[in-house]
């Protein structure tokens, strides 16, 4: 059962006490073998590429990396997944914004590393084939994009609050939403695609559970 919403501040601040802001300069190396097992020790800065093995949109995939490379980096350059933006690259925007287990979490300013054995879902992830997601469908039918830059980040973070709330409520919405920044200032609409996202994916055959 979803847990239900609880009195909270609507901050920028409080949402980045709760958002995966990431862990850059503390993650580990485990000898070779390309996990992160804690973040008690530090990286080697010389250490070499490194085999890391990782699960993006459903599919085991093998890297070779230096261990301070981002997730993002992963992503966009070793896995040709661009769907996911790069805007501040230190994690302020939100841009970037991926799952991991389901969480929304700043993919530049989280080590690869951090996320081995756990569900990476990317924005190509909520796609069916060449079908949008719903979520995807909601931001189009409520205009809720101006230049379209921050929209990856904004339909990711989407994707997390709604796996949380399903039906969020507009205290939700804005705490949910607050980490990922619109230079457009396109919020309005953003919210109203949140909304419309919400009741798409109530429908029958609308409800894609989000990779987690
Ligand atoms: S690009 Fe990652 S938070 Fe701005
Ligand atoms: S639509 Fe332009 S930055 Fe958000």
């Amino acid at each position: 059962m979803k847990k239900k919403s609880e009195p909270q501040n609507p901050s920028r601040r409080n949402f980045l006490k709760n958002v995966g802001v990431g862990t850059i300069g503390g993650a580990i190396l485990t000898g070779t073998s390309g996990k992160a097992a804690s973040t008690s020790t530090a990286i080697e800065p010389d250490s070499g590429p490194i085999p890391l093995r990782l699960k993006v949109n459903g599919d085991t995939v093998n890297v070779s990396i230096h261990p301070e490379t981002t997730l993002v980096e992963v992503i966009r350059d070793h896995l040709g997944l661009t769907a996911t933006k790069i805007a501040c690259n230190r994690g302020e925007c939100g841009t970037c914004t991926v799952l991991l287990d389901g969480k929304a979490v700043y993919s530049c300013h989280l080590l690869a590393l951090d996320a081995a054995d756990k569900e990476v879902t990317t924005l190509e992830g909520l796609m069916d084939g060449e079908k949008l997601h719903p979520i995807q469908e909601a931001f189009l039918a409520q205009d809720g994009l101006q230049c379209g830059f921050c929209t990856p980040g904004q339909i990711m973070t989407a994707a997390a609050l709604l796996n949380e709330y399903p039906e969020p409520s507009e205290e939700q919405i804005s705490i949910g939403m607050s980490g990922t920044i619109c230079r457009c200032a396109a919020y309005p609409n953003i919210a109203h695609s949140v909304k419309d996202a919400s009741r798409r994916l109530k429908k029958p055959g609308g409800n894609n559970e989000q990779e987690s």
